[in-house]
């Protein structure tokens, strides 16, 4: 009888720890768990796949399609390398808050090579920590307002001053952001010398998204050289300028602060090169994109031309605007917002896990790259109601942003952020009551190498202040 019940308690006891050993092994096996997905073809991966979407202007089945199958966050291989993608609000914020602890920023090699390795893009650590708030330090909203505003107004209109008949929007609204970065950066007037850079410039952007190989690219060997000429320039100025120093010539801008900082010369211009490249393309697009959306939305821009005309009103004759005019414009606002949103210049982060990181039932493997997709995000039906319509009213109702995320977040967070909003407000103010347009021809957005319109927004212009 005694032998029945101790056979008995011995089973449960084996099966108890079977069941344990068990338990903990799956949930082991679970725990480091990549997140599921697809790698396509040896070497190529998917990049075929991705690349030909954002060629068209849907690239959104690339990651809709791999996040009904797999979930919000995926792995897939892009460019050389098995890549984790995150089309989830909260992962992502997650990996742009813990950059340095858990993520580091990680560039295609051909970015890299092309902004240089001193670069605020490529730094990490302290020196990042403290070029960044050098960086903030000269695109804040207390600097915009005391000193930059003057000049962002001055050159907006200069340029819109020569507009007449059919122009480039892109090419236009380029001319402009270049010049208004090389004003703030280095107190430069715009120049045929800035002219012949811009175009030095635009050869080595062309190059970011090649085969890092000069041999197999001629655009990559072309942004090379272009580089290595924008470098010798700009080496030029800094030395020019160590010399109007010495002799106790005092200038207000960001060569003058990192002077200050105690960089040398190969620093300086590395940081001078990336501070161009990310304002330059960047706000211009945004700015040609606003045109185009609002051209297509007539109930849009009859709005916002109201706002502008309201202003105009007040101020008379006095045609620059001041930061108080800027502060009074909520609509530009929020078609400053969506359009940032629904065209999603730069569609996401590239990262890489610098530990196993547990995210949602996955781990990233340390080493893994990392895409935290801001686009997938923005325009996610569970995170913007009709997502992929440009409807600039949602911002008077959305109360809580953080899933809107156009600048990026935690320490890379984008210094020029507001300097973008402030060169765009500007910019749509002076065309809106100055100029009317109708498109040239029909353009179509496209997302590769970078968002862009494919004929660079031709549209006619006629200006309404000038007679006869
Ligand atoms: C519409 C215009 C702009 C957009 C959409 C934009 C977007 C972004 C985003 C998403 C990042 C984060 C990159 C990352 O986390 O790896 C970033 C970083 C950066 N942006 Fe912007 N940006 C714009 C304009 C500007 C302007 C005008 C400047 C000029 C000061 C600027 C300077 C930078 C710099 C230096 C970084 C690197 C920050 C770092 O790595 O610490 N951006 N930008």
């Amino acid at each position: 009888m005694e032998l029945i019940p101790l056979s008995l308690l011995l089973l449960l006891f084996l099966s108890t720890i079977l069941f344990l050993l068990f338990r903990t092994s799956t949930a082991r096996r679970r725990n480091l768990r990549s997140p599921p997905g697809s790698i396509g073809l040896p070497l190529i991966g998917e990049t075929f796949q991705l690349i030909s979407a954002y060629k068209t202007e849907n690239p959104e089945p690339f990651i809709d399609t791999r996040v009904v199958k797999y979930g919000t966050v995926f792995t897939t291989h892009v460019f050389g390398e098995r890549t984790v993608f995150s089309a989830d609000a909260e992962t992502n914020r997650f990996i742009l808050q813990n950059e340095g602890r858990l993520f580091e920023s990680s560039y295609p090699g051909s970015i890299a090579n092309l902004v240089g390795k001193h670069s605020l893009l490529l730094m990490r650590g302290s020196l990042h920590r403290r070029m960044h708030s050098l960086t903030m330090s000269f695109a804040n909203s207390t600097i915009i307002k005391d000193h930059l505003l003057v000049d962002i107004d001055r050159l907006v209109r200069r340029n819109l001053d020569k507009w007449t008949g059919r122009i480039l929007l892109m090419e236009e609204a380029k001319k402009i952001t270049f010049e208004l970065t090389l004003k703030q950066l280095l107190s430069i007037e715009p120049c045929e010398w800035s002219e012949n850079l811009r175009k030095e410039y635009m050869l080595v952007i062309e190059g970011f998204f090649c085969i890092p190989l000069p041999f197999f690219s001629l655009t990559y060997r072309r942004a090379i050289q272009a580089r290595k000429r924008v470098t010798e320039a700009l080496h030029l100025v800094v030395r020019e300028r160590r010399v109007e120093r010495e002799k106790g010539v005092k200038k207000n801008d960001m060569l003058a602060a990192l002077f200050d900082s105690d960089c040398d010369d190969d620093e300086i211009v590395d940081l001078l090169v990336s501070l161009l490249v990310a304002g330059y393309d960047t706000t211009s697009t945004t700015m040609t994109l606003a045109v185009k959306f609002l051209t297509d939305t007539p109930s849009a821009l009859a709005e916002l031309k109201e706002e502008h005309e309201q202003i105009r009103k007040k101020k008379g004759a006095s045609l620059a605007l001041e930061w108080d005019d800027y502060k009074s414009m909520p609509f530009t606002q929020c078609v400053v917002n969506e359009t940032l949103r629904l065209s999603n210049i730069i569609s996401g982060v590239f990262r890489r896990a610098i530990t196993d990181v547990k995210i949602k039932d996955y781990t990233i493997p340390k080493g893994s790259k990392v895409f935290a997709s801001l686009r997938a995000v923005h325009l996610g039906q569970e995170n913007f109601e009709d997502a992929r319509v440009f409807d600039p009213w949602r911002w008077q109702k959305i109360s809580d942003p953080t899933n809107f995320m156009p600048f990026g977040g935690g320490p890379r967070r984008c210094p020029g952020h507001e300097l973008a909003r402030v060169a765009l407000s500007v910019f749509l103010h002076h065309l809106i009551t100055r100029f009317s347009w109708i498109p040239a021809e029909e353009d179509k957005l496209v997302f590769f190498p970078t968002t862009r319109t494919q004929k660079r927004y031709p549209i006619i212009v006629q200006n309404h202040n000038v007679v006869g």
